[in-house]
């Protein structure tokens, strides 16, 4: 049996797992920072950074702890080398270097989109490659063909707004708080979906991208809308129902144009929407495919997924000198699209 010890700095989850080549999650431990962000309606990066420098090492320990190891007992540590805000990955990284340098145990940079996309395995020992996999959060929006461990094709990417994103401009607008999904999924359920007419980008293009900016810009002209033909509840469900739309209209191109797979996964704090599941859930079986959604702590960000991806590349061992990657897509070869860039 192999343990890998994973640390998780790239946003705003301060995050350490060990987790064993047989699935088994030894110990984990996340330090969300909301409250620290909460002020200023999302993630400030200095304020991440810092955070993340307090709070890492003592996680790690309470990690070890609770499982009742020492790192003499784990056989490599995988930390997220980027993409993300690069004070954080800096502090994950190194730490993980001085770590892997002091128990002269091998280290493992890991590109953060390849922990979402390969933790659906952890939780799923039966999903075999390849599989089409949305990647949805409030960073990243992309459909993926995983073909195998380093191997990813990028099918689409959003040329604005994540979705995660797009939900998080919603709440704000609506007054909801932050992080803004799980309360607009709650508010969405008291509307009616088809009271405020918005609009559905890139439904029915021939280009197999995502946008979502003038969705949420119909949402700001619908709110600022003196009008009491409808409310926030409302504007809140038809919100949802025209993202789902896009999501739906794209996941089902990409289904048309990926050749054979084995199955639907979605992953990504925006896979934690139940009506998104559900909805996804019926693509998957229209198509005769499984779906798999691992459960809501492997979707948002954690270290459970890192140390998984560092199961799947145990053997491997990067250099010292690994650098921390701001931007570092899990596709080089996929094309550079309109906006993209900024997310991954
Ligand atoms: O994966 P994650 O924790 O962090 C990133 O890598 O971004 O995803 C967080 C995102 C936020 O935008 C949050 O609003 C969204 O996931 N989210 C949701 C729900 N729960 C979280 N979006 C829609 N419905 C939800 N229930
Ligand atoms: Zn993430």
């Amino acid at each position: 049996m192999g343990i890998v010890l994973g640390i998780e700095s790239s946003c705003d989850e301060t995050a350490a797992a060990l987790v064993t080549t047989e699935r088994v999650i030894l110990a984990q431990h996340i330090a969300s920072q909301d409250e620290a962000h909460r002020p200023y309606g999302g993630v400030v990066p200095e304020i991440a950074a810092r955070a993340h420098a307090e709070r890492l090492a003592p996680l790690i320990a309470a990690t070890l702890g609770d499982a009742g190891l020492t790192l003499a007992d784990v056989d490599a540590v995988a930390a997220t080398a980027g993409p993300g805000l690069i004070g954080g990955v800096m502090v994950g990284l190194v730490t993980a270097k001085a770590l892997a340098m002091a128990s002269d145990k091998p280290l493992i940079a890991i590109n953060h989109l390849e922990g979402h996309a390969l933790s659906p395995r952890l939780a799923e020992p039966a999903l075999a490659f390849p599989y089409l996999l949305l990647l949805v959060s409030g960073g990243h929006c992309q459909i993926l063909l995983v073909e195998g461990v380093g191997r990813y094709r990028r099918l689409a990417t959003t040329i604005d707004d994540a979705l995660g994103e797009a939900f998080d401009k919603t709440a704000k607008l609506l007054g909801l708080g932050y992080p803004g999904g799980p309360a607009v999924e709650r508010l969405a359920r008291e509307g009616d979906a088809k009271r405020v007419p918005l609009p559905r980008p890139l439904v029915g293009s021939a280009e197999p991208h995502f946008s979502f900016a003038g969705l949420k810009s119909a949402v700001m002209r619908a709110k600022q809308a003196r009008t009491d033909e409808y409310t926030d509840a409302d504007i809140a469900a038809s919100f949802q129902r025209a993202a789902i739309d896009c999501l739906i209209d794209r996941a089902r191109r990409a289904l048309a144009n990926a050749g054979p797979v084995t199955a639907l996964v979605v992953a990504g704090g925006v896979a934690a929407n139940q009506a998104i599941r559900v909805a996804l859930e019926g693509l998957a079986a229209a198509h005769g495919l499984p779906f798999v959604a691992p459960p809501l702590a492997l979707c948002t960000d954690n270290a459970a997924m890192i140390a998984w991806a560092g199961v799947e590349r145990l053997g491997q061992s990067d250099p010292l000198d690994t650098p921390a990657r701001p931007r570092w897509p899990l596709d080089p070869a996929a094309e550079a699209v309109r906006g993209a860039g900024v997310k991954a």
